[in-house]
C-alpha cells in the first residue's frame, strides 16, 4: 500500500500535500558540528514521506507504514514516546501556526544504520506542514526547526548537519555546511567519472551508550572551548599552543576537532581539483582521529575500515555519530566485489554479526511528491 493510499484509508479523503526527505551519510566533517565547524554529508537515496492535511482542532493524527494499526490520536502539545515525537515535536516548534494535522509516513532509511531516518522524518513534516500553511520558510529554517525539535522535544542535543543535509542536499553534490555562519554549497561529487563509487558498510550494531556518549563528547568540547577563551572549538587557531593549555580527553577532543575541520577544507580542496581519488587518505585519517582521539569507534567500525583497505578501498571511516552504525568507504569500482568479500571474512572471522552493503548515491534533498 502506498503512503496516499494509507492516508485515504484511514482518514477518508486524500492528503493535502505529500513530501519526501532523505537520510544522509557524511563524507567527512563528523563531530564538528556543534563546534561551530564545518560538514560535508550527503542526502542518500532512502528517506521519508509524509503525506499531511492541516487540522484545526489541536489534534494530531498519525499513522506509519512502518508501525501498523491504527493511527495515534495525539493533542498538539502531547509527550509521547518512540518515532512520533519527532513529529508532535516539530509541530510544537512551529507553535500557534499549525494547529494540528492528519499524518501518513512511509520510510525506506535503513533502520539502525546510523542514516539519520529521524532527521528525514522531521524535515519531510516540517516541509509539508511548511507548505501547507504557506509559512514561507527556507529549506534552512526548516533544518533549523527540526533540529530544535529534536533537541528540546526528543532531548537529543544534536548539531544542524543531519537535518540541513536532508533539506538541502542536490543529486550529484555533497553539501558544505559552515555550521556558525549557516551558509552553504553544494559540491559536486562526480564519483562514477573516476570510476569510484561509496559504499556504505551498515554494521547493524548499535550501541546503547551512544546518546550518553555523544552529550558527553558535547560538553567536554566546550568546556575545552571555555578554557580557552574562544566561542567555539571552530576559533582555535593556534593547535599547538591550545594543546599545551588543555589535559586528558578535552585535549585529545580539541585535536580532533580543529583536524577534522582541516580535513574538511583539504577534501574540498581535492574535490575542486578533480583529485577524487585522492581524498581516500583524509577519509583515514579522519577515521584514525575518531578512533583514537574522539574515541566514538567501535571494534565492528574498526574492523570495518581496516578491512575494507585490505580489500581495495582507497580509504574509509566510519560516519555519524559513532558506537555503532556505518562506515563508508571509497571504493574503485572494479573492486567493489572484493572489499566486500574482505569486510563478510572479516567480521565471520571474528564472529560478529554480517554487515549489510548499501550504494552510497548523493541525492537529491527535501521535495514536494504531489
Ligand atoms: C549525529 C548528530 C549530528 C552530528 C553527528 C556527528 O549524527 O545528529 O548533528 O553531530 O552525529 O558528526
Amino acid at each position: 500500500m502506498s503512503v496516499v493510499e494509507a492516508f485515504r484509508a484511514a482518514y477518508g479523503a486524500s492528503p493535502q500535500t505529500v513530501w519526501r526527505a532523505p537520510g544522509r551519510v557524511n563524507l567527512i566533517g563528523e563531530h564538528t558540528d556543534y563546534n561551530d565547524g564545518f560538514v560535508l554529508p550527503f542526502a542518500v537515496p532512502w528517506g521519508v514521506t509524509a503525506a499531511l492535511t492541516p487540522r484545526t482542532d489541536g489534534t494530531i493524527r498519525l499513522l506509519s507504514l512502518q508501525a501498523p494499526g491504527e493511527p495515534v490520536t495525539l493533542a498538539t502539545r502531547e509527550e509521547s514516546k518512540g518515532w512520533t515525537r519527532y513529529v508532535v515535536g516539530v509541530l510544537a516548534m512551529l507553535g500557534d501556526r499549525v494547529e494540528g494535522a492528519d499524518i501518513a509516513i512511509d520510510g525506506d532509511v535503513p533502520s539502525g544504520a546510523g542514516l539519520s531516518s529521524s532527521a528525514a522524518l522531521e524535515v519531510a513534516v516540517a516541509s509539508a506542514l511548511n507548505d501547507v500553511h504557506e509559512l514561507g520558510l527556507t529549506p534552512m529554517e526548516l533544518a533549523l526547526l527540526s533540529q530544535k525539535a529534536e533537541n528540546d522535544f526528543v532531548g537529543m542535543p544534536c548539531g544542524i548537519m543531519d537535518q540541513a543535509a536532508s533539506a538541502l542536499g542536490k543529486e550529484g553534490h555533497a553539501l558544505f555546511l559552515d555550521c556558525r555562519s549557516l551558509g552553504s554549497r553544494n559540491i559536486p561529487l562526480d564519483l562514477a567519472a573516476h570510476g569510484l563509487s561509496i559504499l556504505i558498510i551498515d554494521t547493524q550494531v548499535h550501541h546503547e551508550h551512544a546518546g550518553g556518549e555523544y552529550a558527553k563528547r558535547r560538553a567536554e568540547c566546550e568546556s575545552a572551548a571555555r578554557k580557552l577563551g574562544v566561542p567555539a572549538l571552530r576559533d582555535v587557531t593556534d593547535l599547538a599552543g591550545a594543546l599545551d593549555q588543555l589535559k586528558g580527553d578535552e585535549r585529545k577532543r580539541t585535536m580532533h576537532v580543529v583536524t577534522e575541520n582541516h580535513r574538511v577544507e583539504a577534501l574540498i580542496g581535492l574535490l575542486r581539483a578533480g583529485q577524487v581519488t585522492e581524498i581516500g587518505a583524509l577519509l583515514n585519517a579522519s577515521h584514525l582521529s575518531l578512533r583514537d582521539q574522539y574515541e566514538v569507534s567501535s571494534p565492528e567500525l574498526d574492523l570495518a575500515v581496516e578491512a575494507a583497505i585490505r580489500g581495495g578501498a582507497r580509504g574509509a571511516r566510519m560516519t555519524g555519530g559513532g558506537f555503532g552504525g556505518s562506515a563508508i568507504a571509497l571504493v574503485p569500482d572494479e573492486r567493489l566485489e572484493n572489499v566486500q568479500r574482505s569486510v563478510s571474512d572479516a567480521y565471520a572471522e571474528r564472529g560478529f554479526q554480517a554487515p549489510r552493503f548499501l550504494p552510497a548515491i548523493p541525492s537529491a534533498g527535501a521535495h514536494r511528491l504531489s
